[in-house]
């Protein structure tokens, strides 16, 4: 006998989707940029020269107490963390929180029964094919997921692993080469148990001297350190641990989930945009894998740094004196209170107004910092309007509207001719406001978002969108049978399954001409590409607003916002531009596509290798919606729930059932906000027109500018605002640089806007071609179920509105 559905709280389901990881480094409570660097053991052994291995040790002594040789080392980090006074930063050597965690007896069966787990869960993750095949521009290496899981388990079985650390890395390791923060699997030992990081100060920054030169690397404090004392100046890194600088970073950076190798670049330092956001991700290179026992820097003036690598102890590891006994406290599913979830957003005191640390004074800002807007006051520069967006994650999205409306507003009437769209840092938020922000600087009508997009078609998604139909229609067992219904669903109610479902149900989709669907099967397809299924491309339907989930919104154009296509277009095409990082992920990348190829909008992207070649501004998932491994459970349940006797017999044997129960994924998960963390990406995002149907993250996208950081940008952002001006607003002609400013090299590229690279589709994957197949069932169930779709009373409330899963990042 199953328990009752319990669908999440929607408190619970609401919060932010606070991952342990972002941007595929585990996060941690103690990364802040602020921090004193008190942990460094900086020996000032003066001009070494490069060649010279005599290195100085660590001055300090490890944090661990004497303890004698061959004690267990968890027990020792235990005893350690023990002794810390209270209040202290809980921290140990790196090298020995590293031989804790790699004491942990490995589960040969319970990791086998995850990878089952996983495997049937990856059956939701849009791209697999993708990932296996790529097209022939896409930059990364092919990986065959599901391929390698297959190896795993073999490799588990024939005793090929030793302890539970190796093998958690080695899956992690395997997810991340898919390079979509949207797939993520972040397990227990790994993303809840302690978090590698280099010590304060360790903070990298890529500077060119004069904006022209190729790019050096500088500790990030020794510029800090430059503004205040004219006479220092600061030494590039030579080498680290030994290694030639370049290189050494390129080894680290791939631990970053961006699919282009100049994001990755960019990831291994502080993002201005993400600590004026009071985000406290300070870089891959700072934190993230274990990477060593510790650091060693040579400047190339001859000074040697060296300092202990440490491990933040995240979880109470009292009474933990081994690894087994570690085991027995972490890996057994959620605990029963997570001490401290670090959120990605900053708290903002009530009192103090709030403000993009670092940055001028705004004309608006959002109070969670999502988005503020900015004028450049200086001569030359008066004609500028800056909507700098670090994030898109605004549970009000209302909010989020009226901010950028009125920014727009005021800026036009303010004669401000020019707007920069700063989406440096952003990794996405709530979808909608991808679509908005389109329509806020393309308010006409014929400006359609056009946001195809379409899910993997596998065997438990043909059931969820035939129970969501039937359910529409009243057909379900449930709704003959009250009792059952109360049996299985206890509090929740026909509206609560409506909202759960909608993304499924045919209904509330369009297709690519925006005409209705007549059936789920017109919905599923499937349609083979690139040798595997997908559902027919769909759309959402802007003046219905199941369609796009968000209750009481409009979207600029549409409903209550109808009006608005006769605002006249606030700033021409060519008077916008996009300053990219790479790091735009997800909803950003919604934007970003809309802009770039119906806009016709042109990106300038910043950093990157120190290499004289174009630059993509987008390295994050283009995936148009994430769901949360729980997101995908508790779709299943939902419909498995609706069955009746016979049909969950029938389920419990395919993938539907054992996806609605699966339990070892739960129990070896890391959980963040009361959630398992990790999930897939559900829908690909494609582009109009595109006939090979490319998922979005595998066409390569050059920006039309590339701009190398420079020291006075880092410590002033209106300067980097003013590197974009000069490069894309202005001429050329007397005396200002215009594009000839960009990197040497970077400018051009076919795929950019000016390069006539605007709508360009994507180039079909090798191997299988595409081919329609499948929905040939299509006009069956024809105005079967139309009639009666208005009978289940569209009762949204805010409050579950937020637990939809439309939220992307
Ligand atoms: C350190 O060595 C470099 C190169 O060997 C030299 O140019 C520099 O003057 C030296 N600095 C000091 C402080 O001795
Ligand atoms: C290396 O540096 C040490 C000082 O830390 C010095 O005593 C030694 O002579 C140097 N060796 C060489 C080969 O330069
Ligand atoms: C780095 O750590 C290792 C292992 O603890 C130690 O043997 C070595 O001396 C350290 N190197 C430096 C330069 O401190
Ligand atoms: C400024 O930098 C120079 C060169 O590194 C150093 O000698 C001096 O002490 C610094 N001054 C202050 C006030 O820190
Ligand atoms: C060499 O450069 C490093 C990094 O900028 C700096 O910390 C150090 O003080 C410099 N050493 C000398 C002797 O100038
Ligand atoms: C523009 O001037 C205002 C008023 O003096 C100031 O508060 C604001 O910070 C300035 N903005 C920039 C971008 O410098
Ligand atoms: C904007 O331009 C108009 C027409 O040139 C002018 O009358 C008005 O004063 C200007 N407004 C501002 C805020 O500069
Ligand atoms: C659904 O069908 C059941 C039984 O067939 C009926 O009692 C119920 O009123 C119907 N619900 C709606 C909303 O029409
Ligand atoms: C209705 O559901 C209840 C509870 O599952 C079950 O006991 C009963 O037999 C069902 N009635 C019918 C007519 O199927
Ligand atoms: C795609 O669907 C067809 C028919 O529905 C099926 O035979 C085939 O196995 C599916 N392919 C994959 C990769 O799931
Ligand atoms: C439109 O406005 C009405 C009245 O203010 C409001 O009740 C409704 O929720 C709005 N609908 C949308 C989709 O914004
Ligand atoms: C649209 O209508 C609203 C409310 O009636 C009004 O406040 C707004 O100014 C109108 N917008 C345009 C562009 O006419």
């Amino acid at each position: 006998m199953r328990l009752p559905l319990l669908l999440l709280g929607a408190s619970g389901i609401a919060t932010a989707r606070v991952h342990p990881y972002l941007y595929g480094v585990p996060k941690g409570p103690g990364t802040d940029i602020n921090e004193l660097a008190e942990i460094e053991t900086v020996s000032t052994a003066d001009n070494i020269t490069l060649t010279n291995t005599t290195q100085p040790a660590p001055s300090t002594a490890p944090l661990a107490p004497a303890t004698p040789g061959l004690a267990e080392p968890c027990a020792v980090v235990s005893s350690a963390v023990a002794a810390l006074p209270s209040g202290a930063r809980k921290v140990v050597p790196a090298e020995l929180g590293m031989r804790c965690l790699q004491s942990v007896p490995l589960d040969k069966e319970g990791n086998v029964q995850l990878i089952d787990d996983l495997k049937l869960y990856l059956e939701w993750h849009s791209n697999l094919a993708y990932l296996k095949n790529p097209p022939p521009d896409y930059t990364e290496e092919p990986v065959d997921i599901i391929g390698e899981m297959n190896s795993m388990q073999k490799q588990l079985n024939s005793g090929g692993y030793t302890n539970e650390y190796d093998f958690q890395l080695d899956l992690n390791t395997l997810l991340n080469r898919a390079y979509d923060n949207h797939l993520a699997w972040q397990p227990d030992i790994l993303a809840g148990v302690m978090q590698f990081q280099r010590p304060a100060g360790s903070e990298l920054v890529s500077v060119s001297a004069d904006g022209v030169a190729l790019p050096e690397v500088f500790a990030y404090r020794d510029l800090e350190l430059a503004t205040q004392n004219e006479t220092f100046k600061p030494s590039p890194i030579r080498t680290i641990n030994g290694q030639e600088v370049e290189q050494y970073l390129q080894s680290v950076a791939v631990q970053a989930d961006f699919h282009d190798a100049d994001t990755r670049w960019n990831a291994l330092f502080p993002s201005q945009a993400l600590i004026a956001s009071g985000v406290t991700f300070l870089g891959s290179f700072r934190t993230g894998k274990y990477q060593g026992p510790n650091t060693t820097m040579a400047f190339s003036n001859g000074t040697v740094k060296t300092a202990m690598n440490v491990a933040v102890v995240l979880a109470d590891l009292e009474g933990v004196d081994n690894g087994q006994r570690l085991f027995d406290k972490f890996c057994q599913g959620p605990q029963p209170t997570s001490t401290s979830s670090a959120t990605s957003t900053a708290t903002i005191t009530s009192s103090a107004a709030p403000s993009h640390t670092g940055y001028p004074k705004p004309v608006v800002i959002h109070p969670n910092l999502s988005l503020g807007g900015y004028h450049l006051n200086d001569t030359g520069y008066e004609d500028v309007a800056i909507l700098s967006i670090p994030s898109y994650q605004s549970p009000n999205v209302q909010l989020f509207q009226d901010l950028m409306r009125d920014f727009i507003r005021t800026s036009v009437s303010m004669n401000k001719t020019k707007l920069i769209f700063d989406l440096r840092g952003n990794g996405g938020g709530n979808a909608i406001l991808g679509y908005d922000s389109f329509k806020q600087v393309f308010p006409q009508a014929f400006q359609e978002p056009f946001g195809g997009t379409r899910y993997r078609a596998h065997e438990a998604l043909d059931t969820i969108g035939q129970m969501t139909a039937d359910f529409a229609a009243n057909k379900t067992f449930v709704q003959t049978n009250a009792t059952a219904f109360a049996e299985n669903f206890e509090d929740t109610t026909q509206d609560d399954i409506i909202l759960y479902t909608a993304g499924f149900n045919f209904e509330h989709q369009l297709d690519v001409d925006d005409k209705p669907l007549s059936s789920w099967n017109d919905m599923f397809g499937p349609n083979q590409m690139n040798g595997d299924n997908f559902t027919n491309e769909i759309r959402y339907n802007f003046s219905d607003e199941p369609s796009y989930t968000y209750p009481g919104f409009s979207v600029i154009g549409f409903l209550n916002n109808t009006n608005e296509t006769q605002t006249p277009q606030p700033f021409k095409a060519e008077n916008i531009v996009m300053l990219h990082d790479g790091m735009c992920s997800s909803t950003c990348t919604i934007v970003s596509e809309l802009l770039k190829n119906q806009g016709g909008v042109r990106t300038i992207v910043v950093g990157g290798q120190p290499q004289f070649k174009p630059m993509q501004g987008i390295g994050g998932t283009k995936g148009a919606q994430s769901f949360e491994w729980d997101d995908v459970q508790i779709r299943s349940q939902i419909v498995f729930f609706l069955g009746s006797p016979a049909q969950q017999a029938e389920w419990n044997t395919t993938a539907l059932g054992k996806t609605a129960f699966a339990t070892q994924l739960f129990k070896r998960s890391a959980y963040s906000g009361g959630r398992a963390a990790g999930g897939i990406n559900l829908r690909d995002n494609l582009r109009r027109a595109d006939t090979s149907q490319t998922p979005l993250e595998f066409i390569y996208e050059a920006a039309d500018c590339r701009m190398w950081y420079t020291a006075p940008m880092i410590g002033d952002v209106t300067m980097v605002w003013k590197g974009v001006v000069d490069r894309m607003f202005r001429g050329g002609g007397n005396g200002t640089m215009g594009m000839t400013g960009c990197v040497k090299g970077s400018t051009g590229d076919k795929s950019s806007v000016t390069g006539g690279g605007q709508g360009r589709g994507g180039e079909v994957a090798p191997g299988v071609q595409g081919e329609q197949g499948g929905g040939g069932l299509s006009q069956e169930f024809q105005g079967a179920a139309r009639g009666e779709r208005e009978i289940l009373v569209w009762k949204w409330s805010l409050v579950i509105a937020c637990i939809m899963g439309f939220f992307v990042y």
